[in-house]
């Protein structure tokens, strides 16, 4: 377990590389500012977070004007090729600061820029970036920058992160959060589960687990510190292994005094098991009412072909077990469409799987070839216009669902944490627009008063 920490001993040396790229930079520019823009999941956000939290320590502050900054980081996802071309183009907007302002130091950033070949790409065809560097290296930021303003020449930090590789976890680093009342706390880093159509185990490397006792103080202090909405992240927090096991986990950290809500994602439907169930159904107030189930498909064979190790049917009695022990939970789910050979027949059990359980809400993507994936190698793609019928087919019957689901809360009185904007969301996590200004991270009561598929409205009661 313990070589995968990073050593105290590096951690506390990148504070001293932060001082010196402190020195260097308020040499050289007036009010150093750093410019950070994610793409992809929580956990990219989370990372970038940290991101933050070191540039800070190194003398930046953070600007949402691109044009201001003297440090751009651009943190990457590499989920789907959408997602690529638009970490590519986001990183290909910063060629003309660069050129108005070339001492800016670019830098390209995570589950993309871990990729091998994707590296090389940027490095040839992005030549004003200076940085590039994996997803296990965030942490060495400070040391990353230094060398990039001391050398004046380009820096690559992407290694390898192969199958026999765990990755590293790296505690105690900076952190600058975006918001005062939520706030991400990651478990568990990487993934082992190898669904064959997914690059994450590729780029985020081998499953690995924070100590309980480190993720335990950083909930406890968030709630000191008042906030209000903390989501436990990893790619599959069922399988979080530290020295107790996830309901363990969620157990403790709900168990907190205070009024709070906790969340988690994602859940592996293999690994939901009847203890998380109870761990959830004995703290309706501080565990929010929703469970992100991600089901990818409603077939048989293509979970099989996708390497979910779940059948439809296990699934449903998963759903079952969790609407049995709490009635106002809501569900919602990923589908993937026209993943390889999968017939219209096929699609048809996830059409039927989605009315089956009622979700509240689905996230529905088009299949995308990852290289290198066991997925894109198979034989059978399904046509790109074919995808898009099954895409708008799931999306219209999935807005009628969600319409008669939330039809269930009119006129029911429910707890909403505020976003500030006379918006909120519920335990159940939909949108809530109310009739008065709440401030942000307030809890409020509020009597729903008109519903839509994917929203609330209702009066604030005192
Ligand atoms: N670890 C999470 C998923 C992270 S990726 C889990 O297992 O649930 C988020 C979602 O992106 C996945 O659930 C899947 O629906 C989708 N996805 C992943 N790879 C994809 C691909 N190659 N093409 C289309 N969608 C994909
Ligand atoms: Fe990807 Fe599957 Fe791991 Fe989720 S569980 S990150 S879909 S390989
Ligand atoms: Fe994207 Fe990486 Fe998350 S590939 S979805 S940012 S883990």
């Amino acid at each position: 377990m313990t070589d995968i920490y990073v050593a105290p001993e590096v951690i506390a040396l990148q504070g001293e590389y932060a001082k010196r790229v402190k020195e260097i930079i308020t040499q050289r520019y007036a009010q150093p500012k750093v410019f950070l823009r994610t793409f992809g999941c929580q956990q990219n956000e989370a990372d970038t977070e940290r991101l933050a939290g070191i540039a800070t320590s190194c003398g930046y502050t953070v600007t949402d004007t691109e044009e201001d900054a003297d440090l751009i980081i651009v943190n990457t996802c590499a989920i789907r090729e959408h997602a690529e071309k638009r970490a590519l183009s986001g990183t290909g907007q910063f060629k003309k600061i660069k050129k108005e302002k070339p001492h800016t130091v670019i830098a390209v950033c995570g589950c993309m820029a871990q990729q091998e070949y994707r590296k090389d790409q940027i490095k040839n065809s992005y030549p004003y970036v200076d940085l590039i560097f994996g997803t296990d290296k965030n942490h060495l930021l400070a040391e990353m920058l230094y060398k990039v303003l001391t050398s004046g020449k380009r820096q690559y930090y992407v290694s390898g992160l192969h199958h026999d590789e765990l990755g590293v976890i790296a505690e105690n680093t900076p952190v600058l959060r975006v918001s005062n009342y939520k706030a991400w706390v990651s478990i568990m880093y990487g993934c082992n589960n190898f669904c064959s159509y997914c690059v994450v185990p590729y780029v985020r490397g081998r499953e690995r687990s924070r100590n309980s006792a480190e993720i335990l103080k950083e909930v406890k202090s968030l709630i000191d510190a008042g906030y209000k909405d903390i989501t436990l992240l990893g790619q599959n927090v069922n399988s979080y292994k530290g020295d107790m096991d996830f309901p363990e986990l969620l157990d403790a950290a709900a168990s907190f005094e205070g009024d709070y809500r906790i969340r988690f994602m994602t859940s592996h439907p293999k690994d939901a098991s009847d203890r998380l169930i109870e761990v959830m159904k004995k703290h309706p107030e501080t565990i929010a009412r929703h469970f992100h189930l991600p089901a990818q498909a409603g077939n048989d064979r293509i979970l099989k072909a996708m390497n979910r190790k779940y059948t439809r049917e296990k699934y449903l009695s998963t759903v079952k077990k969790i609407r049995e022990a709490m009635p106002d939970i809501a569900i919602t789910t990923d589908i993937i469409c026209g993943f390889p050979t999968e017939t219209a027949e096929e699609f048809e059990d996830t059409l039927s799987l989605i009315k089956e359980v009622g979700y509240d809400m689905i996230y529905t993507f088009i299949y995308s070839p990852r290289p290198g994936t066991v997925a894109a190698k198979m034989e059978g793609h399904i046509p790109h216009d074919e995808q898009v019928r099954r895409f708008r087919l799931l999306s219209a019957v999935q807005d009628e669902i969600s319409a008669e689901k939330s039809k269930k809360a009119l006129g029911k009185t429910i707890k909403v944490l505020s976003d500030g904007n006379c918006e909120g969301r519920s335990s159940q996590n939909k949108i809530v627009t109310m009739d008065k200004d709440i401030p942000a991270g307030q809890f409020v009561n509020v009597e729903i008063t008109e519903t839509k598929a994917y929203g609330l409205k209702g009066k604030v009661i005192n």
